[in-house]
């Protein structure tokens, strides 16, 4: 096999939440597990992430849990980090783009570009919330998209029809800042104008030549990859801006450009670079090497980021003159939850730090189930279920099986010394050619990026193992045929330590215990295939149960927690807005705390109580519709928000002085506003 270099990069994640299910099976997880297998087969390979931590995805979400822009990243890189660490996904480094060494390397790149004439600087009318003194792009601004008409499209994408868009196009903007309609102001910026490079592009994208010579082979990058691109180049490209008017983020490193910072989508892919020049200095090697000459770079992202990498970045790239161009991007589709998508405003989601630490011992249960359902071609779906299924009747009877009962069986006829291979049968023959092959396929599989493909091709190997014990029945031949079962047990060990190899990407904590159960250990690819990787009368040990079965109460469990976080949070439809109401109209209200003395029901009305309530001022009878919620029992002694100077009203016959306010839910259940300690009867609330 040939010797490649490869910088493979994982897309760096907003350090503005946790991670989900979705980012891990759609870009993480399948980067790792082509990682571990290039540096198996001793290619020359970095891998490189980070967090990104620059642009309003940051600073909106800092304005909203109400902290610095800097705590929330702190915050989030650290909560990533651990979850990616704890979830053996094995970068070589996770850098962050708040980093000085990252604003020195992507001011220096912007330099490179402004002094080669890369860049125009244009003035427009940007929209600008004069309240908060800001202009508003990206995410600081939403209105109605102009493709699909659906309300809530922000200022640089649709999210429900996923059109790329700018804020001009978009129809009654808001500022997402103060919710007021903006005004339109001057303001100038650095534009790269791509349609300069829609020439090049084409020829690479669709022949992945540039110039004429062959720099990677378009018919291994995913359809979709091919078709987003080539249906923003059909539908024309243009100049966009590389600049924003933000206070958070990396300068602008020219003369004049206070308050401007580099748009988000331009520093965070150098990042890669960042991240890479860091490794590099703490392991004594050059930068360089990894972004210039012979080698291969790799992006694994989200279908969302395909126009960022195969498009604007590969601009940037070129436009800097020395750098490679990406010789895949393999971009993946989204996974959904339980039958829809995962929201992390609505916490519709399986977060990974959480699953880790409920789980800590079933990661590459986890890890296998997104791999088998990856979606790589298409949206896919993760359930509860699915995942009890696969782990039970996959991982548990299929592997988990076949390496316990060849160890088991080793150990009672054997103790545990691997038996002589006698002569093959014809059976046996068919078997080891088939475990021969398997390596060839999974590897040829990698290679192509169809990792799903290639983790049930390496389960195939257990489930050949699987049926090979089960039709040799050794355990029923051991007393008459002891030289056959010798031969049997054997060949059985031998896939098993097949499986301790070609497991490795996947399940790298799975392929470690089965070494450890057999004393034997190889990272090195070439190994996988062979027959005799285990010497007869090679000691091996008493093996431990692999996977243990998933009970329906986890299951349940997980199902009910989604449905708690979901119904706590914003996707109950709210009632809209009431109109305006002036200071004076609220200060007309007379609004106070009091004690319910008294209660009793009211005739002929079953949802209504009748009160004695301490105003402080006075003692009056109330009538409030509670009763369907309250025992008159239950209220007697509360002290809540009562409103006194609401007309009074006779309501079946009784005088009601005034209203107790309540707080009802989208289920129509009640409750009372009730002070903190220390606060009785008589005071005000204002
Ligand atoms: N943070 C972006 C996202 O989560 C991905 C950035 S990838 C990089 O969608 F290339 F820009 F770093
Ligand atoms: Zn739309």
């Amino acid at each position: 096999m040939q010797k490649n270099k490869f910088t493979v990069t994982a897309a760096l994640p907003y350090a503005n939440g946790p991670l989900h299910l979705g980012h891990v099976a759609g870009v993480y997880l399948p980067a790792d597990i082509f990682v571990r297998f290039l540096r198996m087969n001793n290619h020359d390979v970095a891998f490189i992430c980070g967090s990104d931590e620059n642009g309003a995805a940051i600073t909106l979400r800092a304005k909203k849990e109400g902290i610095t822009p800097q705590e929330i990243v702190d915050k989030y890189h650290k909560i990533i980090g651990d979850s990616f660490k704890n979830f053996d996904i094995s970068f070589d480094i996770f850098h962050r783009t708040s980093l000085p060494l990252h604003h020195e390397t992507s001011q220096d790149f912007f330099k490179v570009l402004h002094a080669n004439g890369s860049f125009t600087q244009e003035t427009s009318e940007q929209y600008y919330d004069e309240e908060f003194k800001q202009f508003l792009a990206d995410r600081y601004i939403t209105g109605e998209c102009p493709k699909c008409h659906s309300a809530g499209a922000y200022g640089d994408q649709c999210e429900k029809c996923g059109s790329s868009l700018s804020p001009l196009e978009l129809i009654n903007p808001v500022s997402t800042l103060s919710g007021k309609t903006p005004v339109l102001k001057q303001t100038s910026h650095w534009y790269l104008p791509m349609e300069r490079h829609e020439t090049w592009l084409k020829e690479w994208i669709q022949k992945g030549t540039l110039n004429g010579v062959q720099q990677h082979d378009p018919k291994k990058w995913r359809n979709q990859v091919l078709g987003q691109c080539m249906s923003w180049i059909d539908g024309g490209l243009h100049s966009r801006a590389m600049t924003r008017d933000l206070d958070w983020g990396v300068k602008v490193p020219l003369p004049d450009s206070e308050g401007k910072v580099l748009y988000v989508w331009l520093d965070a892919p150098i990042g890669y670079i960042s991240a890479t020049k860091q490794w590099a200095q703490d392991n004594g090697k050059n930068w360089e090497d990894y972004w210039k000459g012979d080698r291969k770079l790799v992006h694994f992202i989200g279908k969302d980021n395909i126009v960022f990498h195969a498009i604007i970045f590969p601009i940037l790239l070129k436009a800097h003159g020395d750098l490679i161009l990406p010789d895949n991007v393999p971009a993946y589709e989204f996974l959904n939850l339980e039958g829809e998508k995962f929201s992390t405003s609505r916490n519709w989601a399986v977060w990974l730090h959480e699953y880790i630490e409920s789980y800590p011992d079933k990661v590459d249960e986890l890890k296998y189930v997104l791999s088998s359902i990856a979606p790589e071609s298409k949206d896919s779906e993760f359930t509860w279920k699915e995942y009890q299924a696969r782990v039970n009747n996959e991982l548990a009877d299929i592997l988990g099986n076949f390496v316990n009962r060849a160890l088991v069986l080793t150990q009672k006829y054997y103790e545990g010394k691997v038996p002589t291979l006698g002569s093959l049968t014809a059976e046996d023959e068919q078997v080891l050619a088939e475990m021969k092959a398997i390596p060839a396929k999974i590897s040829q599989l990698l290679y192509d990026y169809k990792l799903r493909e290639a983790q049930a091709e390496a389960m195939n190997l257990a489930r050949l193992g699987n049926k090979y014990l089960a039709e040799n029945e050794p355990w029923k031949l051991v007393k008459e045929n002891p030289a056959r079962v010798e031969t049997i047990m054997n060949i059985a060990l031998q896939i098993t330590a097949n499986l301790s190899i070609v497991l490795q990407p996947f399940l790298p904590r799975t392929a470690k215990k089965i070494g450890e159960f057999l004393n034997f250990e190889s990272n090195s690819w070439e190994n996988a295939g062979k027959s005799d990787l285990l010497a007869t009368g090679h000691a091996t040990n008493k093996p431990e149960i692999l996977f243990t079965k998933i009970e329906d109460t986890m299951i349940e469990a997980e199902l009910e927690k989604l449905k708690n976080a979901n119904s706590t949070s914003s996707a109950v439809a709210f009632p809209a807005q009431k109109p305006a109401a002036s200071f004076d109209d609220f200060t007309k209200m007379d609004i106070r705390l009091g004690t319910i003395l008294e209660a009793g029901k009211v005739e002929k009305a079953d949802k209504l109580l009748k009160l004695l309530v301490d105003t402080g001022i006075d003692k009056r009878t109330i009538v409030s519709g509670i009763a369907a919620h309250y025992k008159p029992e239950e209220v007697v002694g509360k002290t809540v928000a009562v409103l006194l100077n609401l007309e009074p009203r006779k309501i079946r016959g009784v005088e009601s002085q005034g209203m107790i306010l309540m707080a009802e839910n989208d289920k129509g259940e009640l409750s009372f506003m009730v002070p903190e300690k220390g606060f009785g009867a008589g005071f005000e609330i204002r």
